[in-house]
């Protein structure tokens, strides 16, 4: 059972209560929201998801033993909706974000939907709020749909009760313009994930203790973590991004390497758009392989390391230019390249995206 869209109400705003909308020379990732936001309550007793609502921005009130304060019982997405070249409004794969986010549902005890429905309440929602879609090439509107366990019990059980809601901001770059190429700090001592956990779920409980670690990042002079598991420190991700690494094979092949999708690895939906738009490109080998820090060395030492970048929905693609790992610097020689695959990369999924070529990867919200 799920909501349906046919059943979505909206209350606009009231003039007075518009926002201001941001500069898009000044977009802060994740600082300011539109007018509107999506909400849908569910609750098992009640018939379980409720009538779907668009409603002026607002905060929301939550009983204070709500079950996602105490036992981070919350899920979340992030996915893009672009103005293209023709003006026309564009959400990239939004599919498998939905496909996603009912395994991170089900993962928590929490209900699952018709993705087919949310996507049509989101086209909406961002149709409503279409003004504040940048008109801008370096810019995005970012949407985050948010569920949340809302029983007010402290009990560590299934809540019977649930709160999706869906935001919209318009974002420039993640790191504030910052985002040339980015330097790591890999620290075998700190785990993101582990065999039968939940790191390949999206779940708020994967990123708030993540938050210690990259302040020791930063603390020594270093941009990002980037996350090892096992003793063979193996690489996973790197903050909030996938990993990739391209470098010469002993045949003197050129392969693009990200790491498989083993539980360890959250299953981004840029990093699948990146292997199958390389596969299809055939100019280089595409592996699904474990990577170690002693393979990134050995390939850096005998020149065959080419690129290393991190892809997301809200970091696009990032080129790294070092790893400090047990006390050295390891330089990663990824911008130095006349025509490097990150950028190759990059520009086809903002050609994609910004409709510059039409692809069925992105398609209008009309
Ligand atoms: C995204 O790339 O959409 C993410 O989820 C990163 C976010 C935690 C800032």
């Amino acid at each position: 059972i799920t909501f349906r869209f046919k059943d979505l109400t909206t209350k606009l705003c009231e003039p007075e209560q518009l926002r201001t909308k941001p500069d898009v020379t000044d977009l802060k990732f994740g600082h300011y929201f539109t007018d509107h936001m999506l909400k849908i309550f569910y609750h098992s007793k009640l018939g379980g998801w409720q009538r779907p609502v668009i409603i002026p921005f607002e905060n929301i009130s939550l009983h204070p033993a709500a079950k996602v304060l105490h036992y981070a019982v919350e899920l979340f997405e992030g996915l893009k909706a672009y103005r293209g070249v023709d003006d026309k409004i564009r959400v990239f794969r939004p599919d498998l974000n939905m496909g996603r986010m009912n395994k991170s549902a089900l993962s928590s005890g929490l209900p699952t939907f018709d993705g087919h429905e949310l996507i049509k309440c989101i086209n909406r929602l961002v149709e409503v709020d279409q003004e504040w879609v940048p008109h801008s090439e370096s810019s995005s509107l970012y949407i985050r749909p948010t569920l949340i366990g809302i029983d007010g019990t402290l009990g560590v059980q299934q809540s019977e009760s649930a709160l999706l809601y869906v935001i919209i901001c318009p974002v420039g770059s993640y790191f504030n313009g910052n985002d040339d190429s980015v330097s790591l700090l890999a620290d075998p001592a700190y785990t993101r994930a582990w065999p039968g956990g939940c790191g390949d779920k999206k779940l708020g409980s994967n990123y708030g203790p993540t938050i210690r670690v990259h302040n020791r990042a930063i603390q020594k002079g270093r941009q990002q973590v980037l996350w090892l598991y096992g003793p063979n420190h193996e690489i996973t991700e790197m903050g909030t991004m996938n990993m990739f690494v391209a470098y010469r094979n002993e045949f003197g092949e050129k392969v693009l390497a990200t790491p498989p999708l083993s539980g360890l690895i959250l299953p981004g939906i840029t990093r699948q758009s990146i292997l199958q738009l390389c596969e299809q490109w055939k100019d280089v080998r595409v592996e699904q392989r474990t990577i170690t820090m002693d393979d990134v060395i050995k390939w850096q030492k005998a020149g065959r390391l080419l690129e290393m970048f991190g892809s997301g929905t809200a970091c696009i693609v990032t080129p790294i230019n070092s790893i400090e790992y047990l006390g050295e610097i390891i330089n990663i020689p990824t911008i130095e390249h006349k025509e490097p695959l990150y950028l190759k990369v990059r520009e086809s999924l903002h050609a994609i995206q910004y409709g510059h070529i039409k692809h069925p990867w992105a398609q209008t919200i009309d």
